[in-house]
């Protein structure tokens, strides 16, 4: 089944259109055989409204995959981390930990971005930073595991599967 995609650039100048957005168009030819873009917006900086972008995406529209790009390093305006906890059930840190800990070797500039991601019903948010550069970097390194992912978020992998058979039991009492 193919996967749906949200892509969220979170970035005051390219929301006001005083940037241009490169990093969106980065992320949508990365995941191109991945699966299908299904929504793209451009939020600025402001948590509550990168929160709501992430709940309209996985509550209204059912997207598998929300991918952010901006918006996660240490600057006052850089809120994506904590907009996206906000909304997730469960943290996924090892998402984090790959990006920072191999992009590292290419520049140790990447130890300033605070990109987490998570779960949120069936559907897994990942924090992408801003550069078109750092995405498509960080991008190729989580990409082979995303199908998998989203396999077990909707009880297709052999886990999910596990997982519906122990509650298939339970429900009949065994
Ligand atoms: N990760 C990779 N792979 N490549 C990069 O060039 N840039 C870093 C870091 N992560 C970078 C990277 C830099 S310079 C910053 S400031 C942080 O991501 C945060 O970026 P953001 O605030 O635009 O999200």
């Amino acid at each position: 089944m193919k996967i749906s995609i949200g892509i969220i650039t979170v970035s005051d100048r390219c929301s006001r259109g005083e940037k241009k957005d490169e990093s969106g168009p980065v992320i949508k030819a990365v995941v191109k055989n991945l699966g299908k873009i299904v929504k793209y917006k451009i939020v600025p900086d402001e948590k509550r409204l990168i929160s709501k972008t992430i709940k309209e995406m996985v509550d209204c529209l059912k997207i598998d995959l929300v991918l952010t790009t901006g918006g996660t390093g240490l600057s006052s305006r850089d809120n994506t981390p904590e907009a996206t906890r906000d909304v997730i059930e469960k943290e996924a840190f090892g998402f984090g930990e790959v990006m920072r800990g191999e992009s590292f070797k290419i520049t140790p500039n990447a130890i300033l971005s605070r990109a987490t991601a998570g779960t949120r019903k069936e559907s897994l948010i990942i924090n992408l930073p801003g550069s078109p550069k750092g995405v498509k970097e960080c991008l190729e390194l989580i990409l082979p595991t995303l199908p998998h992912a989203i396999d077990i978020l909707k009880g297709r992998g052999e886990e999910g599967k596990a997982g519906l058979e122990r509650k298939e039991k339970q429900n009949k009492g065994l």
